[in-house]
C-alpha cells in the first residue's frame, strides 16, 4: 500500500534519475530571456503552472464564463459507460497534465483501471491531488509522475498485458502549435500502442463565447496570466511589476485560436538574469495560444499521427468534443 510519503517519493523518483525534484529555474530563466529577446516575444504557457498558477487554473474552471471544463465533465459523466466499451476495462490510465486529478474521477467507475499514472509539471500540486484521490479511492493504484510531457519523461514499466489508455482532457492539446500537436500525438501513439487516447478538444464557435471565456468578469484569467510575472519575480528575482501589464486575450480567427498576451502599460525595462530589455507602451509578451478545432480537423491530425479515430462524443450545443483515438497495435499482437 502506498502512503502519502511513498506517493511523494514515487512522484519525485520519476521526476529525475537522481530522485530529486528538478530545478526548473535555469530553464525558466532561459525561456523568459528568449521571450524578451524575441521575435517572437513568446513563452510557453507551461510556465503558468507553479502551485499558485495551478490553483488559479482550478478557479478558472469554476467560472461561469469558462464553459470547457463543465461541458467536458458533462460529456464524460454522461458517456462514461459508452467510453468504457471502446477503451475496455482494467487498463492503465495515463493522464497528461493531470493537475488536480478531478476529471479522471468521472471515469474510474466505468473504466475500472488497474493503475492510474497522473503526469504533471506542478509537482507539489500533483502530489497533493494524488494523495487526495488515493484517500477517496482506496482500491486504486495511483502513481504520480512529476514530469514535463512536452520534454523527455520516463514512465514506470508497463504492466504486462495491460493496455495503456492515455487521457488528455481539457483541450490542453490546443496549447500546442499544429506541428507540436502532431509531434505530441506521434509520441502518444508510440507510448499507447495496443491501447489508445481519450482526448478532449474544444470546438470552433461564436467568437463572443470564446472572448467571454478568456476575459472573465472577476479577472481570474488576468491573474492567471500575470502569475507568470509574479512567479518570475519570486523565482528568478526579476524586477517587474505584474500590474504594469494588462491582460490581452482575443480570438485570432485566421488561426482558430485564442491568444493571451501581457501588454505593457508603459515604457519599461525588464532585467532578467543580468540582462535588460526595453518594452515600449503596448508591446506585449505572448503567453498562450488556445487552438479551437473542428471534429474533422482533429481526426485528420490524429490520423497523421498514426491513430485511428474510432468514436467522438459532444454536448448538445457542440461546444466541446471528446475523442477516442485507437493507437496502432502492439507489434506482433496480430491486429
Ligand atoms: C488548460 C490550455 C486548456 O486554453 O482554455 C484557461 C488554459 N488559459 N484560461 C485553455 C487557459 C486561460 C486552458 N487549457
Amino acid at each position: 500500500m502506498l502512503n502519502p510519503d511513498a506517493l511523494a517519493d514515487a512522484a519525485l523518483a520519476h521526476a529525475t534519475p537522481a530522485g530529486a525534484p528538478a530545478d526548473h529555474r535555469p530553464e525558466f530563466l532561459q525561456a523568459l530571456q528568449d521571450a524578451l529577446a524575441g521575435p517572437p516575444r513568446a513563452i510557453s504557457p507551461k510556465w503558468f503552472y507553479d502551485a499558485e498558477g495551478s490553483r488559479l487554473f482550478d478557479r478558472i474552471c469554476e467560472l461561469p464564463e469558462y464553459y470547457p471544463t463543465r461541458t467536458e465533465r458533462a460529456i464524460l459523466a454522461r458517456h462514461a459507460p459508452d467510453i468504457a466499451r471502446h477503451t475496455g476495462r482494467g487498463g492503465e490510465l495515463v493522464e497528461f497534465g493531470a493537475g488536480s486529478c478531478a476529471k479522471v474521477q468521472l471515469l474510474l467507475e466505468a473504466l475500472q483501471p488497474r493503475r492510474y499514472l497522473p503526469l504533471d509539471i506542478s509537482t507539489e500540486h500533483l502530489v497533493e491531488a494524488a494523495v487526495g484521490l488515493r484517500a477517496r479511492h482506496p482500491g486504486l493504484q495511483v502513481l504520480p509522475v512529476a514530469a514535463d510531457y512536452t520534454a523527455d519523461f520516463r514512465l514506470p514499466a508497463p504492466l504486462p498485458g495491460v493496455p495503456r489508455i492515455g487521457f488528455f482532457p481539457g483541450s490542453t492539446i490546443g496549447n500546442f502549435t499544429p506541428a507540436e500537436a502532431l509531434a505530441f500525438l506521434r509520441m502518444a501513439a508510440r507510448l499507447l500502442r495496443g491501447g489508445g487516447l481519450l482526448l478532449g478538444a474544444d470546438l470552433v464557435k461564436d467568437p463572443a463565447v470564446l472572448h467571454a471565456a478568456y476575459n472573465d468578469a472577476q479577472g481570474v484569467t488576468a491573474a492567471f496570466n500575470r502569475n507568470l510575472l509574479v512567479r518570475a519575480r519570486r523565482e528568478l528575482g526579476v524586477d517587474v511589476d505584474p500590474q504594469a501589464f494588462w491582460h490581452g486575450a482575443f480570438y485570432n480567427a485566421a488561426q482558430a485560436r485564442i491568444e493571451m498576451h501581457l501588454v505593457s502599460r508603459r515604457r519599461q525595462d525588464i532585467v532578467a538574469g543580468g540582462r535588460s530589455w526595453r518594452l515600449e507602451e503596448g508591446e506585449a509578451l505572448h503567453t498562450e495560444n488556445s487552438h479551437k478545432f473542428s471534429i474533422d480537423g482533429l481526426q485528420a491530425l490524429a490520423r497523421l499521427a498514426g491513430f485511428e479515430p474510432a468514436a467522438v462524443w459532444t454536448d448538445p450545443q457542440r461546444l466541446f468534443s471528446v475523442h477516442w483515438l485507437r493507437a496502432p497495435a502492439q507489434q506482433g499482437d496480430g491486429r
